[in-house]
């Protein structure tokens, strides 16, 4: 069994100009030590799936339909209370900007240990002897475990998250853009940790991000999402190196390649207006390859080879 299974998840967000279909349909599953890579462009609904997995999404927003099973249970049909025994033990979330997890009024150990107490009924000395010790394996002096989040430069706000991770041992790791706010050489050091993570604890990571070349190395699996479904499925050799969906290839000829002078290529258009997403395929008004079938009806996801599954009509006979 995988140790998540979301089914045709649709969520959306009640706005006064309309509602936004954020998730529209979407299924995957997730195994048991696989890091999968969530990536698309900005509002294609990256962070409202993983928001949903963790059933922490705003007073707006409602889901329409679908399940996430984890270990077997919906979690959509769980209790708060019930909720809350998952969240940060089983199932955590790493976000670009850690200020917005970390309590400003709590020492960034105390932040740790209080987790500890509360899930492991761990007694006060042990749980800050844990959170000092994780801080000092992410590289955070154990003297540091006094200061207050705003104390922290991001990249080290970045690594108590991980070092909460790393102590609470989640099966599940959900990062939303934990490197966009960082330079390149933190960016790299917080990867390497999340490697890490996944090796000492055998966790799952889904790694979301609107750039492709960073899931490159750290990658089993990438998921390819546009305005609210999925695209495409591979293994990071059959999203690099095989491309099928043409949004997929624009994703790639769009990365920069070291000492090439040639001028960056961007996807022509933008992405929709998602309270009035366009009809059938709706990436069709950007793909050089549009034709009547794309206007009128949604591909399904479909299989091209083992794990590889593309959703586009050029795929499809009829
Ligand atoms: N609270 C909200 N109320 C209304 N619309 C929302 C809300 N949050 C997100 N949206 C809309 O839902 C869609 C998906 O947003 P989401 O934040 O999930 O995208 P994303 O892929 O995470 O983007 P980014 O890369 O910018 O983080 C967008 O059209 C966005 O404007
Ligand atoms: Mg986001």
């Amino acid at each position: 069994m995988s140790l998540l299974r979301v089914n045709n998840l649709r969520v959306v967000f009640e706005t006064p100009y309309g509602q936004v279909k954020a998730v529209d349909g979407v299924s995957f599953e997730i195994e048991r030590g696989e890091v999968v890579g969530l990536v698309g462009e900005s509002g294609s609904g990256k962070s409202t799936l993983g928001l949903s997995i963790m059933k922490l999404l705003p007073p707006n927003a409602r889901i329409l339909s679908g399940q996430v099973i984890y270990n077997g249970v919906d979690l959509l049909r769980l209790k708060e209370d019930e909720l809350r025994k998952i969240r940060g033990k089983e199932i955590s979330m790493i976000f670009q900007d850690p200020m917005t997890t970390l309590n400003p009024t709590m020492r960034v150990g105390e932040h740790i240990a209080e987790a500890l107490m509360y899930h492991y009924n761990m007694d006060k000395e042990e749980a800050w002897r844990i959170a000092k010790e994780v801080l000092e394996s992410v590289g955070i002096p154990a003297e540091r475990a006094m200061d207050y989040p705003h104390q922290m430069s991001g990249g080290m706000r970045q690594r108590v998250m991980i070092a909460t991770a790393i102590a609470l041992k989640p099966k599940l790791i959900i990062a939303d853009e934990p490197t966009s706010a960082l330079d390149v050489i933190v960016q790299d050091h917080i990867l390497e940790l999340l490697k890490d993570l996944r090796d000492r604890n055998k966790a799952s990571i889904i790694l979301i991000t609107h750039d492709l070349s960073v899931t490159a190395d750290i990658a089993d699996r990438v998921l390819i999402m546009y305005a609210g479904r999925i695209l495409e499925v591979g293994t990071v050799e059959h999203i690099y190196y095989h491309p099928h969906h043409p949004y997929t290839q624009g994703l790639l000829k769009s990365i920069p390649k070291l000492g090439s002078k040639s001028e960056l290529y961007i996807i022509p258009g933008s992405p929709p207006d998602m309270t009035n997403p366009p009809s059938g395929c709706r990436f069709h008004p950007r793909c050089p390859y549009a034709r009547g079938i794309c206007m009128k009806e949604a591909p399904p996801l479909v299989k091209v080879e083992k794990g590889h599954l593309v959703a586009c009509w050029l795929y499809i006979e009829r």
